[in-house]
């Protein structure tokens, strides 16, 4: 089964973004571990990341085409981006929100709030790089079903 990792806005920098908050793993080590920790499934995992609102909206718009499963790290966009609400409720196969920190836990009250939750079959967050290994055994156990 083919899986889309997307991951929004500054993961790119992982590794030397706030460490104290994200950790040290880069995200070309992240998206390394994702291939394996699928490949251990039987997933063939591709990860993306990207900087633009309207090119994460496509590869949305390309999952739900091709009924593909996703893992969401949608970043700040998490808090406040309609349009990627609208784009997570075309989704046909299931949708698995991930987060390294716990926004709820986090002082910022804009943090508290996700447009990905209502979507998703569950919410990996405050588990750090490690989020995401968890993340892929939740797809597995829908996609059993
Ligand atoms: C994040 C949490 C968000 O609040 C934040 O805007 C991010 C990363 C996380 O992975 O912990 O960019 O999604």
């Amino acid at each position: 089964t083919r899986v889309l990792v997307l991951n929004g806005p500054n993961l790119g920098r992982l590794g030397r973004r706030q460490p104290e908050i994200y950790g040290t793993t880069t995200h070309a080590e992240l998206a390394h571990r994702c291939v394996e920790w699928g490949l251990e499934r039987g997933l063939a995992v591709e990860v993306r990341q990207t900087n633009h609102e309207g090119v994460m909206l496509d590869w949305l718009g390309e999952a739900a085409d091709e009924r593909v499963p996703v893992v969401l790290n949608a970043a700040a966009w998490t808090h406040y981006s309609y349009a990627l609400y609208d784009a997570c409720a075309q989704l046909e196969a299931p949708l698995v929100e991930v987060h390294i920190s716990q926004p709820k836990d986090r002082p910022e009250e804009f943090r508290h709030h996700s447009v990905i939750t209502p979507h998703a079959v569950s919410v990996v967050a405050g588990h750090g790089v490690e989020g995401y290994r968890m993340a892929l055994d939740v797809l597995v156990e829908h996609l059993g079903q």
